[in-house]
């Protein structure tokens, strides 16, 4: 029996996601590895259970996450009703998306109107949902009218499927042209999902400035670098780790000389900081105030924790960020 930690608002930040009304916590947990039918059920039962107890009110899905597909979705769904009965739902935001293959023929992946709800509704099936509170379009569809697509959110969202629209993946001159037709269609584009971190840094050249212009919020994923911006491969590549795990998606060869190379001097001004490279790593992404949240992994309750502590250390000095700059190249 879960009884939800009752200081669980005490310690987290929560950030006005653009310019909307809903807030967000500054760490957002997501769950595409870790949740699914290969996984073990009670780990990521106790990963949810810590997060929320630690004040994360935010878990972010989509249909595709497991292996196999679904099955992230299933699993929360069955964590929700185990854990988190009643009212209980109403302290939480969830999303999912639609935009990657899911199922089999031309209506099971992209950017249709047939595809993208009907996906929902499989999507509040297997979670056991009457609504998500995000909806999010998980890719561009370079074949469908953005505006069919814009209007399939509008849809999610009028017939109470979602109580909001986002955009994951769309690059800055795509998203400033969804974010249009959403206005239009008086459904205003909640957040943008894009990959963002210390070595992915291409949202600096345009999309962060779209998003404030138009008040959207923002919540970079992988921003650990799936795992790479950590203490994890300082040492090799251990068994557990995603890039030793077949259904990974961060590949050995991701981790070049080069790499580590950058990620030990970067884990030295973590040190110095005193703090976790991953921590630092958050941080450094937070510092902007365009950030709305930070979307996280975690295997571990334990990761989760060393995660959740980047918030004792948010600042950074111009000299740090410099140097950071210098290692980033
Ligand atoms: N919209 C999109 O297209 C898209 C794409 C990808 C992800 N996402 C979202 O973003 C979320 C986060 O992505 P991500 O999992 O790649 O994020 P990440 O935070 O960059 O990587 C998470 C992984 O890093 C390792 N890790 C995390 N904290 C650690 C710590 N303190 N010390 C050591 N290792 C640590 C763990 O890997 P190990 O397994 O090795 O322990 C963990 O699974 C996803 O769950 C999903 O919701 C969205």
């Amino acid at each position: 029996m879960y009884t939800p930690s009752h200081n669980r608002y005490s310690s987290m930040k929560y950030n006005r996601c653009g310019k909307s009304g809903l807030k967000l916590p500054a760490v957002s947990l997501g769950l595409w590895h870790n949740f699914g039918s290969v996984d073990v059920f009670e780990n990521g039962r106790q990963i949810i259970r810590r997060a929320f107890d630690r004040g994360i009110t935010h878990f972010d899905l989509a249909n595709n996450y497991g292996p196999e597909p679904g099955s992230a979705e299933a699993n929360f769904g069955e964590i929700l009703r185990k854990d988190f009965p009643g009212n209980l739902r109403d302290e939480l935001v969830i999303s999912t998306k639609a935009g990657y293959h899911m199922w089999p023929g031309p209506y099971g992946e992209w950017g249709s109107r047939k595809y993208l709800l009907s996906s929902l509704d499989q999507s509040l099936k297997r979670m056991g949902l009457k609504y998500v509170d995000i909806f999010y379009s998980h890719r561009p569809d370079p074949e469908t009218p953005l505006e069919e697509t814009m209007q399939a959110l509008d849809t999610a969202v009028r017939s109470g499927r979602a109580l909001y629209a986002g955009l994951s993946n769309y690059s800055a001159a795509e998203s400033e042209n969804a974010v249009q037709i959403l206005k239009q269609l008086g459904t205003p584009c909640l957040i943008h999902q894009p990959k963002y971190s210390m070595f992915e840094r291409w949202v600096e050249n345009g999309l962060l400035d779209v998003l404030e212009k138009n008040g959207v919020g923002c919540i970079p994923f992988s921003p650990l670098a799936q795992g790479m911006l950590t203490n994890r491969y300082l040492k090799g590549i251990p068994e557990d780790s995603r890039a030793a795990k077949s259904h990974g998606f961060l590949q050995k060869n991701e981790i070049t000389n080069d790499r580590l190379e950058q990620i030990k001097k970067l884990n030295d001004i973590a040190v110095k900081r005193n703090q976790s490279l991953a921590q630092m790593a958050l941080a450094w992404i937070l510092k902007d105030i365009r950030i709305t949240t930070v979307l996280i992994g975690a295997s571990s309750v334990k990761q989760l924790d060393d995660n959740l502590d980047c918030l004792n250390n948010t600042g950074f000095s111009t000299e740090e960020l410099v140097t950071i700059d210098g290692i980033l190249g």
